[in-house]
């Protein structure tokens, strides 16, 4: 069976009730369990994963080599300033597809400039939730394609 981590950095449990405007009204429990479902329907198990501290984030990324097949992975701030979760994701030669909620492009320049992304398979940004729904696609997409192969 196909399994995917579903991983998310700091301030990502206070969704719902952080920056609604930005991030939407959707909790962490409620995007999880949307994933979950949407991936158990293709026969895909999602394990998800939340820390605010950068070095549960790698260890979580090294678990993963031993059970999962792909990440999803939502930084969060640590995506413009963390190249140990840079190197972490080299390290472990796992396919990683970066999400974000917000058009991270279209916010303050610091947000312009992920340290992961050239490390990722690619970068989804912007559509909100359905972020982790395209970045599941994503993920799914990468790993069929490799497969065939
Ligand atoms: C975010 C974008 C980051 O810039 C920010 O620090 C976050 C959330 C997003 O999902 O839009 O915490 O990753």
């Amino acid at each position: 069976m196909t399994a995917i981590l579903l991983l998310h950095g700091p301030n990502l449990n206070l969704l719902g009730t952080r920056e609604p405007g930005v991030y939407g009204s959707k909790t962490l429990p409620d995007i999880n369990a949307h994933v979950v479902a949407i991936a158990a329907k293709r026969g895909v198990e999602v394990r998800a994963v939340q820390s605010n501290h950068e070095g549960a984030l790698i260890d979580a990324l090294h678990e993963a080599r031993n059970w999962a097949d792909g990440v999803v992975f939502n930084p969060g701030a640590y995506t413009h300033t963390s190249i140990a979760l840079r190197d972490a994701i080299a390290a472990v030669q796992l396919p990683v597809v970066e999400v974000h909620l917000s058009n991270v492009h279209a916010r303050e320049e610091f947000r312009h400039k992920s340290m992961l992304a050239p490390v990722c398979v690619g970068q989804i940004s912007g559509f909100g939730w359905r972020s982790y729904l395209l970045g599941l696609e994503a993920v799914l997409g990468y790993l069929s394609e490799r497969d065939k192969k």
